[in-house]
């Protein structure tokens, strides 16, 4: 049987693409260019499959007009905001994701973004590389403590869980929103809320962790923000989408809020210019997944979904 054909639309790891050139009649895209909607309808014209990541969006005018030929579509995140499933699954197409994988690494970026902004890294960093450190000065560059401070999680999944127990260990205590308060053994004693407004008053620090996509977009905006003491401390890992950045940048300019910590932006990687003035964002370009196992780990991932599937018909992974 002629192995199935795949396009594949980033540069993703060597030893994924090894794989994939073992199992699939694969084409690749060397370059890592960023494909439009046009060149997608044309590379997949003669595909069975596309492994894509979360920089294509596969919208209802696009899969329109993919081919009946192409039957999944694999992606290379745990986030699919960028798939339109009741489309694909109009169309027949299966679309999966890559779950659990990537939950260590992105709760490892999570405490990073904390701490940094919480500890002035951005500003450590400059003074050092633009050679005006002069001597070491007692009352500059005071960030804030995390012992006995209190972290609000917004969307206690895998990777919240995963962030709470890292923070449990640096003296915080967890407070929390999602839809249903989680299992005893899941919260390990963090407190639950049912609202947003009822976790942000309590929250020194917050970081957000629950999904992108229309229903929370601009979760994060000036109301919102109001609601956090003063002098809190914001974390996204998530999608920049949550956070509406013109309010986000004024609540920094005035200093109501201390920092921020800063992973992912809407509109990546075109991020709002204003982070850019600002002394207290630590920025990180969309690394919360970006460690060499974690990587493999979710290419594989996306590979055995796309083997189960031309296997059995069923992706384990699947979305819709
Ligand atoms: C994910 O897997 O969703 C990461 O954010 C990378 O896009």
């Amino acid at each position: 049987m002629p192995q199935p054909r795949l396009l594949v639309t980033r540069k993703l790891p060597d030893a994924v693409e090894v794989r994939a050139r073992r199992d699939y009649d694969a084409v690749f895209n060397p370059e890592d260019r960023l494909y439009g909607p046009e060149e997608l309808i044309r590379l997949t014209q003669d595909v069975d499959a596309v492994l894509t990541c979360s920089t294509e969006r596969w919208t209802p005018e696009l899969i329109e007009q993919l081919p009946a030929r192409l039957r999944i579509i694999a992606s290379f995140s745990v986030g699919y905001e960028h798939f339109d499933l009741p489309a694909l699954r109009g169309h027949g197409i299966v679309a999966s994701n890559t779950p659990d994988v990537l939950t260590e690494a992105t709760a490892d970026v999570a405490m990073l973004c904390l701490l940094g902004a919480a500890r002035r890294a951005w500003e450590s960093q400059l003074l050092l590389r633009e050679r005006r450190w002069e001597r070491p000065k007692m009352a500059e560059l005071l960030g804030l403590e995390l012992r006995g401070r209190v972290l609000g999680i917004v969307g206690m999944g895998r990777i919240g869980q995963a962030l709470a127990q890292r923070a449990r260990g640096f003296g915080l205590a967890i407070h929390y929103h999602n839809r249903r308060p989680l299992p005893a053994e899941n919260a390990q004693g963090a407190t639950y809320h049912d609202t947003l407004e009822g976790l942000l008053p309590r929250c020194n620090f917050l970081s957000l962790n629950g999904p992108g996509g229309a229903e929370t977009r601009h979760l994060i905006n000036e109301r919102t923000l109001a609601l956090l003491p003063e002098g809190a401390v914001l974390v996204n890992t998530s999608r920049g989408t949550l956070v509406d950045d013109e309010a986000l940048l004024s609540a920094l300019r005035s200093r109501r809020l201390f920092a921020a910590g800063l992973d992912v932006f809407d509109g990546e990687p075109a991020i709002h210019p204003g982070y850019y003035e600002l002394p207290n964002c630590f920025l990180l370009p969309h690394i919360g997944s970006a460690t060499v196992e974690t990587r493999d780990a979710m290419g594989f991932r996306a590979l055995d979904n796309l083997d189960a599937f031309f296997a059995t018909g069923r992706a384990p992974d699947a979305l819709n």
